[in-house]
């Protein structure tokens, strides 16, 4: 029963670096700049802190962590472009330390955003903060896609089904995949000491992605815009444990 302890403490560790990094970047992210120098200070911030940056040759991806932007769905990979404004852009930063991994992701604004990709940020962050809040033992699988999946659809968005949540600790990716639509009652149960990632991915326009000729980036098949926040949790006696929560209070969007 109280085994994953360490677990937990180890998790901790590696999910406080990993939101650090987000904390860190929040500045940074403006007119401007571009997905390449935000990739290199989180790099640094990681590795001066005593990390390593997962996606970093992990199958060959090259980057330290993924920059997706406007209808870019998630794995967008940072290069020259530059944040405009208007933009909205999904950072997703995955520390190792110690031989855990933290995993999270927020998305930020860049100048004024429309209307539009507000209400779509808020809806993700909501759903995500939603299905968090259902976790103990004795939930399933499935009870998490169906808290996202109702309340994303009520407020007229999709829910990505070509990516999912996954099991993480001592891998990057593992059993089970967190699916971020489903039904109620469905799929296997939560445990104490499980850790995994919820990361739901919602589009304005419909839910079908495609990844692009460089075998990474995933786009919005009707290129309607899209955005993501991702936890990392762990299922304690009587509920759950949020390991990447922002130490700077940058829990909720707008963040800048
Ligand atoms: N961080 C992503 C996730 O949430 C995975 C990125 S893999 C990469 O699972 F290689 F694209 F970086
Ligand atoms: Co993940
Ligand atoms: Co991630």
């Amino acid at each position: 029963m109280s085994n994953y302890l360490e677990k937990f403490e180890k998790m901790r560790v590696a999910g406080s670096l990993a939101s650090k990094t987000l904390d860190m970047i929040t500045d940074y992210v403006k007119e401007g700049t571009a997905t390449n120098h935000i990739d290199k200070l989180c790099y640094e911030f990681i590795r001066d802190n005593g990390g390593y940056s997962a996606p970093q040759f992990y199958r060959g991806f090259e980057k330290s962590i993924c920059t997706s932007l406007n209808h870019v769905v998630c794995h967008g990979i940072p290069g020259d472009r530059t944040l405009q404004d208007g933009d909205i852009v999904n950072i997703d930063v995955t520390a190792i330390i110690n031989d855990h991994y933290g995993d999270t992701s927020r998305m930020y604004t860049v100048g004024n955003a429309s209307v539009k990709s507000k209400k779509l940020i808020n809806v993700t962050y909501e759903s995500l903060n939603r299905a968090i809040k259902i976790l103990k033992p004795g939930k399933r699988i499935g009870d998490i896609g169906h808290e996202i999946q109702s309340f994303v659809e009520k407020n007229g968005f999709s829910v990505v089904r070509d990516f999912c949540g996954h099991g993480i600790g001592t891998n990057f990716h593992q059993e089970p995949n967190i699916l971020h639509y489903g039904s109620k009652d469905t799929g296997d149960e939560l445990k104490p000491g499980m850790t995994f990632t919820i990361e739901p991915m919602i589009n304005a326009g419909k839910y079908h992605t495609k990844v692009l000729d460089d075998g990474w980036t995933a786009v919005t098949k009707d290129k309607t815009l899209s955005a993501q926040f991702e936890h990392t949790v762990g299922i304690t006696e009587n509920g759950y444990e949020i390991f990447t929560e922002s130490a700077k209070g940058y829990k909720e969007p707008p963040y800048n």
